[in-house]
């Protein structure tokens, strides 16, 4: 049995699913995004179990994890979300897959080798309306089309955008680009450009944003039990699907004035029961809860002290005395009772749940539970 592991709750994540479906209705499809092996928690189970659960689409970043997913026998579309490279067209039109495409010579260069293998490629155009990353400008979307009207093999399955502050309580600026975003939707429309899907809402929007939902909507975070931020206005019941155990190796009595780890940031002002269990910043826990994160031994919080080094982390179990060694020890997710979340280790090292869940996930021992197709 490993020293750490991480566990995935597939039946949180049907439960998060079905809140998504619960908040757009059934006239929308949902693109699940499992880019970077699914936030952490495992692109392919992940996928797998999304896909049985009614997933139309999935998203992912780059052509390499769309070709794991066909691989892995998911036939359902994928997005790639950041485009291709020329060298990935040839897989990208074997496996038609959906490229997001924003620079005219990539259209070009899909056209020609489409027709020359007797295709169609499968387009999402995507249009930058504030988040001022990758997208073609508003204010060049006319010229664009004008450049793609001879292009007879290329088919603009969607056009989509992406929301900068979905999840801020204060929607002005999105409403700003969404007021864009139908601007560019009615220039397909004036230059007779059909297309199936528009898409622009990601979990902030699938929650606090209703006219966002367009035809699709492109749920990451909240899929993974996290709502984007703090700061949503009509949060939904969503469930942690990753949690982050490991063990005790050895209970020490120690006394008073004696220091705990490296740099010897704690000292002991009392006689107390340290609890050092086989986890550390290499397992994605953050080095910047040194003595001030937490977590679950035998139901109860206790808290970090010392520094967290790469393999280990020093806990004071002295209000546990019934803890011993091998216990298990909740770093992330939940025992008894309580819970600790990605948001609260994310608010303590001053980041996002997203990146605890990346960081963590990168484990190689993942345990999947409580799969509903023979996964786990
Ligand atoms: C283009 C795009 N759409 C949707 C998402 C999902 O966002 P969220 O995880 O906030 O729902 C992402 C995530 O980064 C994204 O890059």
């Amino acid at each position: 049995m490993a020293l750490n592991w991480v566990e995935i709750d597939l039946a949180a994540l049907r439960h998060n699913f079905l809140q998504v479906r619960r908040r757009i209705g059934s006239r929308a499809g949902i693109l699940a995004v499992v880019k970077s092996d699914a936030y952490g928690h495992g692109m392919i189970p992940v996928a797998k179990e999304l896909a049985a659960a009614g997933a139309d689409f999935f998203g992912v970043s780059k052509c390499w994890e769309a070709l794991r997913l066909r691989s892995a026998g998911i036939v359902q579309p994928i997005l790639i979300l950041a485009g291709i490279e020329p060298d990935d067209i040839p897989e990208v039109l074997e496996n038609d897959l959906r490229p997001a495409v924003y620079r005219a010579d990539h259209c070009r260069m899909l056209d020609e080798a489409a027709g020359r293998s007797g295709k169609r490629a499968r387009i999402h155009l995507k249009i930058d309306t504030g988040m001022g990353r990758l997208g073609i400008p508003d204010r060049e979307l006319e010229r664009f089309l004008g450049d793609l009207a001879g292009l007879r093999h290329l088919e603009v399955e969607g056009v989509f955008s992406h929301l900068a502050t979905s999840d801020e309580a204060d929607k002005t600026f999105s409403q700003e680009q969404l007021q864009r975003f139908r601007r560019a939707l009615q220039m397909f429309h004036d230059r007779a450009v059909p297309f199936r899907y528009a898409h622009i809402a990601n979990s902030g929007g699938v929650l606090d944003i209703p006219e966002a939902h367009y035809q699709l909507v492109r749920p990451g975070i909240m899929l993974y039990g996290s709502p984007p931020s703090d700061e949503i206005l009509s949060p939904a019941p969503l469930q942690p699907v990753m949690a982050l155990k490991t063990k005790i190796l050895q209970i020490k009595e120690v006394p008073a004035g004696q220091s705990i780890g490296y740099g010897r940031t704690f000292i002991c002002p009392r006689p107390m029961r340290i609890a050092t269990v086989a986890v550390g910043y290499d397992d994605g826990y953050p080095r910047v809860l040194s003595n001030r994160g937490e977590a679950l031994v035998r139901g109860l919080r206790v808290p970090i002290v010392g520094r967290v080094s790469m393999n280990l982390i020093t806990l004071d179990a002295t209000q546990v005395p019934e803890a011993a060694e091998d216990d298990e020890v909740v770093m992330l997710g939940a025992q008894g009772a309580e819970r600790i979340t990605a948001e609260e280790i994310a608010g303590k090292a001053g980041t996002i749940s997203y990146e605890i869940y990346c960081a963590v996930g990168k484990n190689p021992q993942r345990l999947f539970r409580n799969g509903s197709i023979g996964l786990a």
